[in-house]
């Protein structure tokens, strides 16, 4: 089974992905952190994020490693661990302009396609159920409020020991969404047949449950 989960920055993906791989026995996919190790490396190599050849090439020549770990997936590039790395606010600032180059995704989706193809995953990024696995059984978008997402965010940096003004985190989240959405390539949207869940005010273990019941549903209608 491949359950694919997208939506906007901060509606709760890689939490419930992670809990819901634990939960039905998948293995859990963040695609994002793909993106993200790229751009960690083209920021760590002194390239600018907007010279789409030289980005392009350093994605094409630096497959991103995913190895499942307990919190997550640890992320490698270049024989380099960026787990940590890849959170920073230098990161998330570039992180959109690599994601919308062509060739880095062209990349990225080969590589998440790759993985899939051998099934019993949750995958959470931008364009899993639209372009990566349209064929997935389950497809969920998640949306939460703006000042929500906002919130949630804020408390991850603070937690990370990188605070930041809480409205400098919803600028550059609501900047990254509108990057995110209007880009011509895969833009973030909403399958047609994905059922989207709002996060806001929810407890993540109701979000993970509400998820899980459609996964059984899905299976159970295919017997
Ligand atoms: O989920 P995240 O915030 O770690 O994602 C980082 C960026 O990568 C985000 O701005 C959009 C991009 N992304 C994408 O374009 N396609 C995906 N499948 C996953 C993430």
């Amino acid at each position: 089974m491949i359950v694919a989960i997208d939506g906007p920055a901060g509606a709760g993906k890689s939490t419930v992905a992670r809990l819901l791989a634990a939960r039905l026995g998948l293995g859990y996919m963040d695609t994002g952190a793909m993106y993200r190790a790229v751009t960690w490396l083209v920021l760590d190599r002194g390239v600018d994020p907007s010279a789409a050849t030289a980005v392009a090439d350093l994605a094409e020549q630096y497959p991103v490693t995913l190895t499942p770990g307990a919190d997550g997936n640890r992320v490698g590039i270049d024989g380099r661990d960026v787990t940590q790395a890849i959170r920073t606010s230098a990161v998330s600032a570039a992180v959109s302009l690599v994601a919308a180059n062509p060739r880095v995704r062209a990349a990225g989706v080969a590589a998440q396609r790759a993985l899939l193809a051998d099934g019993g995953w949750v995958c959470d990024g931008r364009d899993i159920g639209t372009v990566v696995w349209p064929e997935a059984e389950v497809k969920v978008f998640l949306v939460a409020s703006a000042d929500e997402r906002a919130r949630r965010r804020h408390a991850e940096m603070v937690a990370r020991g990188e605070p930041q003004p809480l409205e400098d985190v919803r600028d550059d989240m609501l900047r990254r969404d509108h990057l995110d959405s209007t880009r011509a390539d895969s833009p973030l949207r909403a399958a047609g047949d994905a059922v989207t869940v709002d996060t806001t005010g929810a407890a993540i273990d109701d979000v993970v449950d509400t998820i899980a019941r459609i996964a059984h549903a899905r299976v159970e209608a295919a017997r």
